[in-house]
Formats: C-alpha cells, structure tokens, sequence
C-alpha cells in the first residue's frame, strides 16, 4: 500500500497532524466469558491499522480508506444520520464520544489504513477505535489514560456501532505487549500480562466466512445469558455475574432454566474455569495440558455455546491431529472468522499448507492463514514513522 502520509497528502491537500496504530487481536481462550463478567485472555497480533488525523477549524468531516478506495464526506452536524458506509462508525463513533465530553466541536479530516482483515473475528473493529481514540487524544491535548481511552472505544463500539460487546477487544488492543497475554478480568476492568513461553508459536487460520456482530446471533447469545442470569438471581440471590456461578449451580438449577439456556450457562462458568487452569498449567509450563484446553474450550463453543461452524470445526479437528499442535480452537465470536493453533516450533509452515490444502478441498476455498508474534498495542506513531502497511 501507498505510504500513509502520501496518501493523506493526495487526499486532502495536506499534511497529516497525528498518525497512531493499533494491531488485531487474538482470543486466546474465554469464549463468550467477557459480557458474562468473566476472565478471558488475548493477545495482540501482528496486523495492524494506522489512521491520520488532522483536525479542522470549520465543520466540515472527510474520511479515507485506503483499503475501501472510498471517500467519505459528512459534517459534524449530519455524520450521524446513518447513511454512511458501515467502515465509518467507528471513527465517528469514537469522535462523537469526544464531543459528549465536550472536547471537540469541529470537523476533522482523516486517512485509514490496515492489514488486518475485517468480519473475521480478529478485532479489526477494535483497531480502529483506539488508533482514532488516540490520534484524538494526541491532538486535543487530553493526556487522557489508555483505561480511558479503552472505556471510551468500547462505548463508541456498544452506543455508536450497536454490538453489545465485552470489553476484551478493545483492552488487548489497547494494553497488548510484545510477548505479552493480557489477562482481563472483565467484571472489574482490571487486567495483568502474562509473559507467553517462549517455546510457543501461534498460527491464525481464517476461514472464508465472514461475519457481522450488528443484528447477529451474538446479540441473541448476550440476551440469552442476561435471560439466564435473570432467571438464577430467583434462586441464588445477589448474583451479578453469570461467570462467577459454580458449574454446580448449573446443575443444581437446570431445571428452572430451558434446555437452551442452560448449555448456554454451562458453557460460561466451566469456560471461566479453564481460563484459570490455562493459567496455571501454563505457568506451571505444562504447554500440552494448556492446550487440551483450548480443545476443551473449542468443543464447548461448538456443543454448548453453539457458536461455531463447519469451517471452523474442520480447521480445528485437522490442526488437532498434527502432534506439534498443543491445542486450537476458534477465536473471537464465532459462527465463521478465524480460529487459532498453539503450537510448538515443530509445526512448520508445510503443517501449515497442508491444512490448508485439506480445507480447500472440502470448501472450495483457500483459508488464509499466518504465525504472529505477539506485538505490542495501540500506540501514537512518532514523526518519522513511514512505512504503513
Ligand atoms: C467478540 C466480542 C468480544 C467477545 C468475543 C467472544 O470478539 O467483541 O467482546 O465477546 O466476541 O469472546
């Protein structure tokens, strides 16, 4: 891709006044736990998505995407009439948080550009919010902290975009280190980093299947957890978290709850469990028993939670069987997107191919599929910084 500021130059006549980025992400493990007040761990990917910002002294608001080749006029008292591309929310979602804080009352010009891939569960979304959160907070002089910049993208996200989201995307992306897993406890906010071993390699797979959160079954799982939670605080009072439940409350309270939503609650609680014994196996460097868990999770996502597909089942079931793969399991919401492989430095990049050969020929189509590192997160890129993407 053409150079960022060239890019800004071209578009708007000129220079940029803030570039920022902010990577992808994985979902290591804790499926569905986040929204449920429980842990979840996630790490950032080497993908990234770099916006420039310049702002302006009249009303006037223009946007650029580079990987849309699509331009979009609109202005500070318009942008939110809904007729605008869908790439768009996210950048004006994050603005309009800043003019409720009453920061900001004109127009801005701004340039999008990323590598990491949309609809497929690797949190490109969350990218955006930050690396615009941050240009912002550059550029009005805010110094406002990274929990708040995370706070307020996942507002953006919930309000502006509309998907009930927890807060894991935003968190990794905004708190990822390199070689760092953040661990987020989402009932509080708070998080740590995990250093990941270093004998570790993690590959992404992505299936052909591309996904929406907006008006999806995502939306129906929140309510279906909020049902069930609503439905136990009959019987256990005071509860706030479906994931701090015991998976004997489960059993104990099936009953009162129908088939549906008690698979749903038993995926959530026995989920937050095996985020605490990945953990600990991983801590305790017992690499293989921490990736039986990523099966685990990967089998509960798809029995209980109901939230993965062929695809996702047949990358997973064919990476399974490699012995240099500790574990795999899908990644992110589900229902399509991408899943993600623990492997040692055995699995090599014919392993990798020859998955890739098997899934093309069930599906007729070729997944992409990657090793990262883990990379650090969302941060305001320095002057001379040239090489996006
Ligand atoms: C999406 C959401 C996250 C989380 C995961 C599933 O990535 O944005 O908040 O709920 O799905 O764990």
């Amino acid at each position: 891709m053409q150079n960022i500021r060239q890019v800004f130059q071209d578009q708007f006549n000129h220079s940029l006044a803030a570039l920022a980025s902010a990577p992808g992400r994985v979902e290591v493990i804790g499926n569905h736990t986040d929204y449920n007040g429980g842990t979840v761990i996630g790490a950032c990917i080497k993908k990234r998505l770099y916006v420039a910002l310049r702002l302006r002294d009249d009303q006037v608001i223009r946007l650029f995407s580079q990987n849309e080749d699509e331009r979009v006029e609109t202005s500070v008292s318009t942008y939110s009439n809904g007729d605008l591309p869908h790439w768009t929310a996210y950048p004006l979602g994050v603005f309009d948080e800043f003019r409720m804080l009453g920061s900001i009352e004109n127009g801005f010009d701004m340039v999008v550009s990323s590598s990491i891939p949309t609809g497929e569960g690797l949190s490109s979304s969350a990218a955006f919010e930050m690396a615009t959160a941050l240009a912002f907070n550059e550029l009005l002089g805010h110094d406002l902290p990274t929990s708040a910049l995370v706070g307020l993208s996942h507002r953006a996200e919930n309000r502006y975009v509309g998907v009930p989201c927890g807060l894991l995307d935003q968190t990794v992306v905004g708190f990822g280190k390199t070689d760092g897993l953040i661990v987020l406890d989402a009932s509080t906010g708070r998080h740590h980093v995990f250093q990941i071993p270093s004998d570790v390699r993690l590959f992404i797979f992505r299936t052909h299947i591309r996904h929406e959160l907006r008006h999806s079954p995502y939306e129906q799982r929140h309510r279906e957890c909020r049902n069930v939670l609503i439905a136990l605080s009959k019987v256990i009072p005071g509860i706030r978290h479906l994931a701090h439940l015991h998976p004997m409350d489960i059993t104990a309270y099936d009953i009162i709850m129908d088939d549906i939503l008690a698979r749903r609650a038993r995926h959530v609680v026995e989920e937050q469990r095996r985020v605490g014994t990945f953990l600990r196996t991983l801590h305790e460097g017992d690499i293989r028993e921490a990736g039986q868990l990523l099966n685990a999770s990967h089998h509960s996502s798809r029995s209980l939670f109901e939230n993965s597909s062929p695809e996702l089942d047949f990358l997973v079931g064919q990476l399974c069987a490699i012995p240099s793969v500790h574990g795999a399991r899908l990644s992110g919401a589900g229902w399509g997107g991408a899943a993600m492989a623990m492997t040692s430095s055995e699995f090599s990049e014919t392993d990798a191919s020859a998955v890739a050969d098997a899934y093309e020929s069930m599906f007729e189509a070729r997944p992409g599929w990657w090793t990262t590192s883990v990379c650090e997160g969302a941060k305001v890129e320095s002057e001379d910084f040239v090489d996006a993407n």
